[in-house]
């Protein structure tokens, strides 16, 4: 039964991986994850090779700076999920959005074989469904990545904002774990669930060869104040900042009046981060820093004892002497008055890979984080506004992105849902 009481704290896991700073790997000369300017939160390539801004090389040396050897299929990764009941059917596509996540999920992401829209109109039609006969125990997210659409020949039906993910400041992207020509995710009430329901899907499907995967688990999954919540490997609610059941559709449905192409309306932008936490480094910190780097209590109450629910007093705080202006959550979202709150939905999972082997500094320590996954209708106005605002902030110290792409879901409707773009 997933819970629902906040004052129950998790045992913070336990240590993270520690390796010398030589052991990170710089980010490729050519960019292959892509870039985006320094005026908009982009970083210098220059400051990459150099360790990065200030602030960042401590984490930077505490955590590995790549997959190393965690990525790669067949992994076995093991989560910590919480005990789960009996979940009601779970809807495919867009409509899985309002509902809370499941208790875990894998994330595949697939490059195709092949080319051309009639073979991989062919590809994706039976990989719709396969996802079909896993029935509603499953709950399926199907998105496209960019580089499909010119692979399909369909370079002008792509959605205006996809591109490849670009890399923000700080992050270190393995392009071993970065994009994809597709996005695979399988929720289910557990982490072997969901990786049976992964395997049924690709075992034998031609014409898409995996690239990279994760396997991620919610902590103490449940519902409070109608929004799906879960304890992160900081030991820290998260969810309680997102829109509710109700408010969904609107952040993450891309409507009629964008602009987009007619087959992207009633789709989604899906943007996935893979965020490694340097859990030592963080544990080390007394809990009431850790409370004042997110800028909300553990269990979601914010700083100045407003109800996890409810909105919190910052007009009456203007110099963050409660909850700091370099705060998480305040950089995340200001609240200023006229200011527009991010439009985005969050529902990552938390994931604890392979030990790393051959290393003395990480062998037999696990790689561990927020596999950072969100939706939303406008990228600008959901996470890269936000992810932007966050650039430099005191928690990035003790977190290393290093992986993740940009995607777009296609709304299921009464055909399949690639129905539309392959019309
Ligand atoms: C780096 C690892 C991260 C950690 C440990 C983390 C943790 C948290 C926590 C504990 C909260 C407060 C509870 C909640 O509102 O859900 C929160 C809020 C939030 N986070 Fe993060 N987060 C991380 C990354 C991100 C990223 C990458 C984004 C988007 C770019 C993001 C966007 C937000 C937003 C929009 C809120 C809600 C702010 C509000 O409305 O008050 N977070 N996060």
């Amino acid at each position: 039964m997933p819970t629902t009481d906040p004052a129950v704290m998790p045992s913070v896991a336990a240590e993270s991986a520690v390796v010398p700073r030589s052991a990170v790997p710089a980010a490729p000369p050519d960019d292959p994850c892509g870039s985006i300017p320094p005026s908009q939160g982009g970083i210098e390539p220059q400051q990459v090779a150099a360790g990065g801004p200030p602030g960042l090389l401590d984490r930077r040396t505490v955590l590995r700076g790549s997959a190393i050897a965690a990525a790669g299929l067949g992994a076995p990764w093991l989560l910590a999920g919480s005990a789960s009941d009996h979940r009601p059917a779970r809807p495919a596509q867009m409509a899985a959005l309002s509902a809370p996540p499941p208790d875990a999920a894998v994330v595949t992401a697939l490059d195709l074989r092949l080319s051309g829209a009639g073979a991989i109109r062919g590809v994706l039609r039976e990989l719709h469904d396969r996802l079909h006969r896993l029935g509603p125990r499953a709950e399926t997210v199907t998105a496209l990545g960019a580089a499909l659409f010119d692979r399909a020949g369909l370079g002008g039906q792509r959605p205006r904002q996809l591109t490849a993910m670009p890399e923000f400041v700080g992050d270190v992207l393995d392009p071993a774990r970065c994009h994809g020509d597709l996005l695979l995710s399988i929720g289910a009430d557990s982490a072997d669930a969901a990786a049976a329901a992964t395997r049924a899907v690709l075992d034998g499907l031609t014409g898409v060869t995996p690239k990279w995967t994760m396997t991620g688990a919610r902590a103490e999954n449940g519902t409070q104040h109608g929004r799906g919540v879960a304890r992160n490997a900081f030991g820290f609610v998260e969810g309680h900042g997102n829109p509710d059941g109700g408010s969904v559709d609107d952040v993450v449905t891309v409507r009629a009046d964008q602009d987009e192409p007619a087959w992207a309306v009633g789709g989604s932008y899906q943007v996935v981060r893979i965020i490694q936490f340097a859990t030592t480094l963080w544990d080390e910190d007394p809990i009431p820093l850790q409370e004042r780097i997110i800028g909300r209590r553990r269990d979601g109450r914010w700083l100045d004892g407003t109800d996890a629910g409810g909105e919190p007093g910052y007009a009456a705080d203007p110099a963050g002497d409660v909850t700091p202006l370099e705060s998480h959550v305040r950089l995340a979202n200001p609240r200023r008055p006229g200011g527009a709150r991010p439009q985005l939905l969050r529902r990552g999972y938390g994931f604890r890979g392979a030990a790393p082997t051959g290393e003395p500094e990480t062998a037999g320590r696990p790689e561990e984080g927020l596999l950072f996954i969100s939706y939303q209708r406008d990228l600008d106005a959901g996470f890269a506004g936000v992810q932007r605002r966050l650039a430099g902030e005191q928690l990035a110290r003790y977190t290393l992105t290093v992986g993740g792409g940009y995607y777009f879901v296609p709304a299921a409707g009464p055909d399949w849902w690639g129905a539309k773009l392959f019309a």
